[in-house]
């Protein structure tokens, strides 16, 4: 097995005299209430907040934590060696240990005139050379100086990928689209399911649109599938040969060999590299529809946010360092307070598609239960997470959020400025964001209800409890380089939360098994294949659909 110097064994988190001394922190302090809070330090809000690059500000003083619990929990990062698997990251050592891998998303916005050793080879040169490359001919869709087959310029660009080749471009896209050219058309296709690509290609015309096919193997099935699909949609509207092919796909892979063996010339493959984790790969080639969306200088700007933050993160003291204090509030709400879930809450529409990034992120880095020595881990790791934008959820889930039986975290994230300015919309929106957070932290009791007239039988069901956690993300505007921002701080906080957690947050075998068994039912389902075995339940089911498909 390969070592990581600077794993801490795992086993020993619980055992630990840092987690034994929250354990006990917790006892005495978990009943107090964020009112008792508030009345008694009249300078929590201060303390408990930090800004961070560009005008970040992150005020953690309405989650259920005092100075004393994040001394506490700033030793347990000390403990679990956060100092050293940080550096070991940024050295590019090979900390994904079962994938023999190093982890370097952080040299992709590194700037041109850095340096990142992996295997003694400096990966710099090469994310740049791409960079240029990706520009180059991001410009000539822009310019209309690429021409599709017939002559025509590209007016539909259509990202073909899933997970990570998929999320992150199309979160960008929403988020970014502010600042994207209206002379072209985005589209993201994903799923196996024909319906997404018939409906993503319905009004497109064949001879102005550019597919962008995405995927780090270039094996996904669903990824394959849609690719082949789109070639063929192609070259029966273009009535041509697969010479269209050409001017029409370009690929994004880490494997070139099988971006030749479908068809598209590597001349047309931008590339990257095992380094990159698909969930942690926007910004890498994968974001080359972004580029294409926002310009070059659009998508630097995006990579210098990034950059700002990894900056932030690998040298701001851990008390003052955005991303670790969003973890380790995160390890408190999961590991002592109990909670299973994370409501992600952006008070932006652009932001619509945030959440769904983000469940990959932390779902598939930190949703393990083996640590990285291979033991069985005895402690809870990553929570689900959800969410959609403000305020729509507020007329939704958020009943659940303020009266329900659970305990509902929630990360808020707002912007001051508008980017479309309308009438009082901003302020209606931040009203409610502000609204929000108050009403969960403070609630209203009961007397405050009776007081408002309410009869005692109605009052229970209008009073509300308060002291519900939430973190306020506050930046000035959401511009590209907001976006890196904070996709950085968030990829960050999963690693810091892998560390103490003791696991690889950059491996994703938990997906597998489902893929082995699709690829045993696809001939199965055809009914040629020999009686299927699995099963009973899978069988029946297997049967009813080839009977119901006269099979
Ligand atoms: O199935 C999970 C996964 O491997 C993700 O980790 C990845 O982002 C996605 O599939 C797509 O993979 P690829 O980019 O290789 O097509």
């Amino acid at each position: 097995m390969p070592t990581d110097t600077t794993a801490v064994a795992p086993q020993s988190l619980t055992a630990l005299p840092q987690w034994k001394a929250l354990e006990s922190h917790f006892e005495q302090s978990r009943s107090v209430h964020l009112r008792e809070m508030f009345k008694s330090d009249a300078k929590r809000a201060q303390t408990l907040s930090v800004e961070g690059p560009s005008g970040m500000f992150l005020d953690y003083s309405k989650q259920r934590v005092t100075a004393q619990t994040m001394q506490l929990l700033l030793a347990l990062a000390e403990a679990r060696g956060l100092r050293a698997r940080i550096d070991a990251m940024f050295r590019g050592e090979k900390i994904n240990v079962t994938e023999e891998r190093a982890v370097l998303h952080v040299a992709l916005r590194a700037p041109r005139d850095a340096h990142i050793l992996v295997d003694g080879v400096d990966v710099v040169p090469g994310v740049h050379e791409v960079l240029d490359r990706m520009g180059a001919f991001a410009d000539a869709i822009r310019s209309g100086a690429w021409k599709g087959h017939t002559g025509k310029r590209i007016r539909t660009v259509i990202n073909i990928g899933i997970g990570g080749s998929d999320l992150g471009p199309a979160m960008a896209y929403d988020a970014l689209c502010a600042y994207t050219t209206r002379e072209i058309s985005f589209r993201f296709v994903s799923n196996v399911d024909a319906t997404d690509f018939a409906e993503k290609t319905r009004d497109c015309d064949p001879a102005q649109t550019l597919f962008i096919v995405c995927s780090k193997t270039f094996t996904t099935l669903e990824t394959m599938t849609n690719a082949n699909t789109a070639r063929e949609w192609l070259l029966k509207g273009l009535g041509a040969d697969s010479a269209a092919v050409a001017k029409h796909f370009v690929a994004v892979s880490t494997n070139a060999k099988k971006v030749s063996a479908f068809g598209i010339d590597t001349a047309n493959m931008f590339g990257f590299w095992d380094w990159v984790g698909g969930r942690y790969s926007m910004d890498s080639a994968i974001g080359l529809s972004t580029m294409i969306a926002v310009g070059p200088t659009g998508f630097q700007e995006m990579l210098s946010g990034f950059h700002e933050m990894d900056e932030h993160f690998r040298i701001t003291p851990f008390a003052k360092n955005l991303p670790v204090i969003m973890a380790l509030v995160g390890i408190w709400n999961s590991n002592f307070f109990g909670s299973q879930t994370l409501a992600v809450l952006p008070y932006d529409q652009y932001l619509d598609r945030f959440s769904s990034y983000l469940q990959q992120l932390e779902m598939e880095s930190n949703g393990k239960h083996v640590a990285l020595d291979g033991s069985r881990v005895t402690w809870e790791t990553c929570p689900s997470v959800w969410g959609q934008p403000g305020t729509n959820g507020q007329h939704a889930f958020y009943q659940m959020i303020h009266q329900g039986t659970r305990l509902v975290p929630c990360d808020f994230i707002a912007f001051c400025e508008p980017l479309n300015p309308i009438g009082i919309h901003q302020d209606l929106l931040m009203a409610n964001v502000l609204a929000q957070a108050e009403a969960l932290a403070f609630g209203k009791t009961l007397q405050e209800v009776e007081a408002e007239g309410s009869p005692a039988w109605l009052a229970p069901h209008r009073q509300f409890d308060g002291n519900r956690p939430s973190t306020m993300i506050m930046a000035p505007r959401l511009t590209p380089a907001a976006l890196g921002r904070l996709i950085a701080l968030y990829e960050h906080k999963v690693f810091v939360q892998g560390t103490i957690w003791g696991i690889n947050s950059f491996d994703q075998w938990g997906v597998e098994l489902g893929k082995v068994l699709a690829q045993r039912i696809i001939p199965e389902l055809s009914g040629t294949a020999p009686t299927p075995a699995h099963d009973a339940s899978t069988q029946q089911l297997i049967a009813r659909y080839r009977t119901t498909r006269g099979r």
